[in-house]
């Protein structure tokens, strides 16, 4: 059966609604799935952070599916167009529209605009959500790179252990002319551009976020790490590190900083000595994520930490 829709930009007016269609449509899709839908918790008001950052980061270009008689948001898709590459996520479909096409729907004109532009489209996708990962990989989405998310309950003493080394050089950086430097790192490292991303964590209006940056004896950059402290989303990355110490300093330093709190962060799975770092921290595994893409993916060179506030495949 289908399911009429129109599609229009989302607008401020639909913020409240998507911030209830965030919510019900994760609840629902994990808890009959997975028997996991108390991790989104009781409320919708969490999710309104999702629409403000995207319509502060990019203005006019969410997709909302809605239905053409009472006008109820049926769907919303946040697209990321950046100069390397147009990054989507978060998409989600209603409960009582999702199987009827509406999340191809919604991504086709993100994709055929890409293709005009002749730009890869990429995002993470969860590998314990079959029908986000079949939904893109009916769409000519590839998986790169495997991810697993880890969770760190961070005792309000600290993590055990001592700092790994590199840790006391790390710092937080607040001027947002700091943002053409962390884009150069992760555009040299991945092939990415995303200078419009830190300059909006550096100018931190919308959200909570830490940019912390680490540096060489020479001040070269070596890595940086963002974390949102925003109770509505904690969690740790975008981030890029030129190596496994680099990275395991600014977990270490960013985990730190939030003593009493549960952060979430993705690490590549290939990073085998910082995931067994992190497992003696306390992290647990949550999910696994695929980074994908339809498009050529640049070569890639040491880590990156990707994060889903905002989508950052
Ligand atoms: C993931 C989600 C957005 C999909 O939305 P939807 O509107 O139901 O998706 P669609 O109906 O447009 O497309 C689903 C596609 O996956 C295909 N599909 C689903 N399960 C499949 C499977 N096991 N094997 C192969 N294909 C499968 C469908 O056939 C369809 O492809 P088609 O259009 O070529 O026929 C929806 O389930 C949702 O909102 N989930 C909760 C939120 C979420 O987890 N979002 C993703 C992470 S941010």
């Amino acid at each position: 059966m289908s399911t009429p829709y129109t599609l229009r930009p989302l607008v401020a007016a639909d913020h409240e609604a998507t911030a209830h269609l965030l919510h019900r449509s994760l609840v629902q899709w994990y808890q009959s799935r997975l028997g996991q839908g108390s991790r989104f918790g009781t409320s919708h008001e969490p999710f309104r952070l999702f629409p403000a950052v995207y319509a502060e980061l990019d203005p006019g270009q969410a997709v909302a599916a809605c239905d053409p008689a009472s006008g109820e948001l049926l769907g919303v898709c946040f697209v990321h167009p950046r100069k390397t590459h147009v990054a989507v996520g978060i998409v989600a479909t209603a409960p009582a529209a999702q199987g009827r096409g509406l999340a191809r729907a919604m991504l086709t004109p993100v994709i055929a605009q890409a293709r005009r532009d002749q730009l890869p489209v990429r995002l993470v996708s969860s590998l314990l959500n079959l029908d986000s990962f079949s939904l893109y990989s009916r769409l000519g989405f590839v998986p790169h790179t495997l991810y697993q998310d880890l969770a760190l309950a961070v005792p309000a003493t600290g993590l055990p252990g001592t700092a790994p080394t590199g840790a006391t050089r790390v710092r937080l950086v607040t001027d947002p002319s700091a943002a053409a430097r962390l884009a150069a790192l992760e555009h040299e490292l991945h092939g990415l551009h995303r200078e419009p991303d830190y300059a909006f964590f550096l100018r931190n209006q919308v959200g909570d976020w830490r940019v912390a940056v680490l540096e060489d004896a020479h001040g070269a950059l070596t890595g940086f790490l963002v974390a949102s402290h925003h109770p509505s989303c904690v969690m740790l990355g975008p981030g890029v590190a030129r190596d496994e110490a680099a990275a395991a300093a600014l977990l270490w330093s960013a985990l730190d900083a939030m003593r009493g709190a549960s952060p979430v962060f993705l690490v590549p799975c290939t990073a085998a000595s910082l995931i067994q770092q992190c497992y003696a921290w306390g992290a647990r595994n949550v999910e696994l994520h695929a980074a994908q893409s339809l498009g050529p993916v640049p070569p890639s060179r040491g880590l990156s930490f990707p994060t889903f506030l905002p989508e950052s495949g």
